[in-house]
Formats: structure tokens, sequence, C-alpha cells
């Protein structure tokens, strides 16, 4: 497998991963998670370095894809993880796995101080995720409790606390 940028010939592919991935609200409708996306590519939360996609060799049939777009902390710079999505045929392969320890590393590398997600607190703590309240981060909503979690990375300061703000397509949603 290759875990690589996402590049512009992928945008369908990532469409249709997430397509696969994610339950439609309706039947004929789309998952949420494919307009976010592309509405996050729209906005000046995207960054480019954290758009990552999972491909074999060879094949530009995509099986995953992970983003990191720019959030809040009471201001401060941080990111927000989501969506991440992998074919359901791939999954449990190490798909997902392999584009969390890319986009994290990636994340490290740009210097952001942490990245935070909702998602199953059986899932991410197996890659340096806690609950963000241990780390004084608040959720926009107290409703998602454990599920709200953070992953610090190295330019991690301790008086990166407060609240937490999702990029704008997220509250659109
Ligand atoms: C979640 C997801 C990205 C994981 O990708 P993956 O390639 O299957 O993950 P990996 O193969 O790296 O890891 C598989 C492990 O993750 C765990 N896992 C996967 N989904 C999980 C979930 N929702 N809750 C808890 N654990 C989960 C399983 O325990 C599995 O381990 P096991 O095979 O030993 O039981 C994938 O299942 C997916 O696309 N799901 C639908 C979309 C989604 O829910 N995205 C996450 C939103 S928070």
């Amino acid at each position: 497998m290759i875990v690589r940028r996402e590049e512009p010939a992928d945008i369908e592919g990532i469409r249709a991963v997430h397509t696969a991935a994610f339950p439609a609200p309706d039947e004929g409708q789309v998952p949420v998670e494919v307009g976010l996306v592309d509405a996050l590519r729209a906005s000046d939360a995207w960054v480019p370095a954290l758009s990552l996609v999972a491909c074999e060799p060879g094949n530009d049939q995509l099986i995953g894809h992970v983003v990191c777009t720019r959030a809040s902390v009471a201001g401060r710079p941080a990111l927000g993880l989501g969506p991440l999505g992998v074919l359901p045929g791939r999954q449990r392969q190490g798909v997902g796995s392999a584009l969390m320890h890319a986009v994290l590393a990636a994340a490290d590398a740009l210097d952001f101080p942490v990245v935070v997600l909702l998602g199953h607190p059986g899932y991410y703590p197996r890659f340096g995720f806690r609950p963000a309240a241990e780390l004084g981060i608040v959720p926009p909503d107290p409703s998602w409790r454990e599920a709200f979690q953070a992953r610090p990375l190295a330019a991690y300061t301790d008086d990166v606390q407060g609240e937490f703000a999702y990029a704008a397509p997220f509250t659109e949603l």
C-alpha cells in the first residue's frame, strides 16, 4: 500500500471512498462527509500536505482517505481530523492505521501543536489520542464527552487549552 498526498486527479476517488465508507442520510443521497471534504477543500482551512490517500502500487483506485484541517483552541492554531474513511471491502487490513500514522507525522512535521477529533474511543487511543478534557480542551458540544479526543504533537505546550473550534464547514453540516 502507498500513502501519499492528494493530487487533483484524486478528487472523484476521494468522494467514492467516503460515499462507500459512511452511511447516507437517506436513500439516493450521499453521506455528509462527501460534501464536507469538498467544502473543506474550498476553504482557507485546507492544508494540502494533510490530505492523504491510500492506494495500491500501480493502481490509481483509492482505498482510503484522511484529512486534517485548520482549527483552533482558544484562538490558537490546531488541527481537526476528519473525515477518515476506508472502502468497506478494504477495512481491517491496516489501511486506516497507515493513514492515521502518516497524517499525524505530517502534522507533527508542520509544527501544529495538537490534533483533535470526534471519534470512537475504542479506535483512536492506539494512535496516542486521549480524552481532550484531560488536556483542558473543551468541545463545542458538551455531549461529545470521551469521543472528543486530542493527540498532542511535539509543538504542544500545556497552555493550549480552552474552547476548540473546527473549520467553518464542520459547523455548516
Ligand atoms: C474507522 C476506519 C477508518 C478504520 O479503518 P481500517 O482500515 O478498518 O482500520 P485498521 O485496519 O487500521 O484497524 C482496524 C481496527 O480498528 C478497529 N476499529 C475499526 N473501526 C472501529 C470503530 N468504529 N470502533 C472501534 N474500533 C474500530 C477494529 O478494532 C480493528 O481492529 P481488529 O481488526 O483487530 O478488530 C474504517 O473502519 C472506516 O472507514 N469506517 C467507516 C467510516 C468511519 O466510521 N470513519 C471514522 C469516523 S470517526
